[in-house]
Order: C-alpha cells, then sequence, then structure tokens
C-alpha cells in the first residue's frame, strides 16, 4: 500500500479509516431482500414520476431524478446501499423515464461523503409493456463472487412485477448481448433466447472452434468481456459480435 492509500479491508474493500468494520460478507446473516415501494410503480405507470424528485445529476442525455435510496445490509457489501434512479429524457417531455436505473453503490474510500457504484442495472421502457435491459454491469473486483448482479436484476424484476400488478398486464423484460458471461448469466435467471435464434446459440456452443472469444473496448470507455465473434467476419468491434436477444415474462 502507498503511504497516500487509505487502508481497506482486502475481503470486503470496506475503508478501515471511516469507522467500525461490521461482519465479513461471507459471516453476515442471508435474508431476502426487501421489497421496493409500491409508489414508485405506480407513480410510474401513472405518468407521476418525476412530480417533486430531487435532480441528483446533469447530464447530456438527460437529467437523473432521485427516486429512491436505501441501506442494503445483506448483500455481502460494507456500507452498501440500493438506490432508483430515472432519467428524463433530454429531446422529449414525456412522463415516461428514458431509463430506470437500479444501482448498488458503496461509499468512496477516499471520500466517505461520495458513494462509488459496485452494480447496475439500467431498463429503458420500450413501447406499451416492454422494458430492454440496456445495461447490466458488476465492478470487475465483486463479478462472479456474491451474486450481485443476481440480486440486482432481482430487484428490477421485483420492481417490474409492481409495474405489472398496477397495468394488469404482463410485461416484458429483454436483453440484447454479444457477451458469453451475460449470456450464461441470463439462461442461469431464467431467461430465453428468441425462437429464430436457438439455433444459432446451440452453434455457439456446439462448436466453440467456429467462433473467438475476445474483450472489446465499448464507447462508454469501459473494456467489456467475452464477446463472440465468427471466424469468418474481420471486425472485432462491438457491433461485430454475434448477438442474440433473451427474455422473460413478468407478471404481477
Ligand atoms: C454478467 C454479470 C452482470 C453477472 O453478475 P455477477 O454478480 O458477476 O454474477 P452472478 O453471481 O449474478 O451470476 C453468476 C452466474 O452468471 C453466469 N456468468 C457470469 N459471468 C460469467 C462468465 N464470465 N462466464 C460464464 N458464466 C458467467 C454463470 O451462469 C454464473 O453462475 P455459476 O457461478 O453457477 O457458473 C457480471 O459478471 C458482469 O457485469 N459482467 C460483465 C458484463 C458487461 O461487460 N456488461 C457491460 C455491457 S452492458
Amino acid at each position: 500500500m502507498r503511504d497516500d492509500e487509505q487502508p481497506v479491508c482486502p475481503n470486503c474493500g470496506w475503508p478501515l479509516h471511516i469507522g467500525q468494520h461490521g461482519p465479513h460478507p461471507e459471516d453476515a446473516p442471508r435474508e431476502p431482500t426487501h421489497p421496493l415501494p409500491e409508489d414508485l410503480a405506480h407513480r410510474f405507470v401513472n405518468g407521476t414520476i418525476f412530480n417533486d424528485a430531487e435532480v441528483v445529476a446533469e447530464g447530456e442525455h438527460g437529467d437523473i431524478y432521485r427516486g429512491f435510496i436505501r441501506e442494503e445490509p445483506n448483500i455481502g457489501i460494507q456500507a452498501a446501499k440500493l438506490r432508483i434512479d430515472f432519467q428524463k429524457s433530454s429531446s422529449s417531455n414525456a412522463d415516461t423515464p428514458k431509463q430506470v436505473r437500479f444501482e448498488y453503490v458503496q461509499p468512496d474510500k477516499v471520500d466517505s461523503e461520495s458513494d462509488v457504484l459496485v452494480a447496475e442495472m439500467h431498463i429503458a421502457p420500450w413501447g406499451k409493456n416492454k422494458f430492454v435491459l440496456q445495461h447490466r454491469y458488476v465492478q470487475p473486483e465483486f463479478q462472479g463472487k456474491l451474486g450481485l448482479g443476481t440480486k440486482l436484476l432481482q430487484q428490477v424484476e421485483s420492481w417490474l412485477a409492481q409495474v405489472a400488478s398496477e397495468k394488469k398486464e404482463d410485461v416484458i423484460l429483454e436483453v440484447d448481448t454479444g457477451q458469453k458471461g451475460v449470456i450464461s448469466w441470463v439462461e442461469k435467471n431464467g431467461f430465453s433466447v428468441d425462437p429464430d435464434q436457438v439455433k444459432e446459440l446451440q452453434e455457439v456452443v456446439d462448436h466453440p472452434d467456429r467462433y473467438a472469444l475476445e474483450d472489446v473496448p465499448d464507447v462508454d470507455g469501459l473494456t467489456k468481456p467475452e464477446f463472440i465473434f465468427r471466424n469468418d467476419t474481420p471486425g472485432r468491434t462491438v457491433i461485430d459480435a454475434v448477438r442474440f436477444t433473451f427474455s422473460k415474462k413478468i407478471s404481477g
């Protein structure tokens, strides 16, 4: 550790200079995650989600409004919080958000007044009853360890179930991906591939020799792992990858 760095717990990243260190993730009680407030779904469906909401960030693609934030003691991360934000479209005055953003955060190790992202799932309302999971990301140091991606997805699905209940109609959550790890993850979480793509997905599984897996830098500056490319495809950017659409029906 450098002299100017603050000490952190090697197991969970808790900034030790901030204060008391609670139980480690593996020792923490495993309790079901709490239900989300129903009024958020209600306000989303009746078009009042932005009424009286606080702007927490301004951006060129649209301001971010705070929907909800609470402590999240049972996800295996010290001092974690769950927050749900709504992005307003910068190009229209629509009452429907451009994105609903579910995020796990924890205090910054250097500036404990600020939070840093641990995991994020951003869904975009798409037409009448569809939502697209446009962004799903767990910070690399937490990937594959604590089930964070699945837990945050469960929060998304729980909120969508409330939306479906308000609408009195099922909703569809859709994921479009060209990444091997994400494909395994959505399949494990009960998503089904588009019927027109079943054969091609089976080919990826049965003939890995016909495909290359590569990590690729994306427009947001992150290098994203394990994109699937056909060997005979010359390009190796995100848009050259073989992509699959998965979906899951969510009832209220
Ligand atoms: C996919 C992701 C969201 C899953 O979250 P996570 O907390 O790491 O994983 P979870 O504990 O929820 O789920 C684990 C399961 O996901 C699947 N999985 C996740 N990453 C995988 C990988 N790299 N290879 C194969 N399977 C993988 C497996 O089914 C695994 O189950 P197993 O441990 O029994 O094999 C996360 O790994 C991630 O962010 N990956 C990078 C995705 C990315 O680049 N997103 C940006 C594009 S928008």
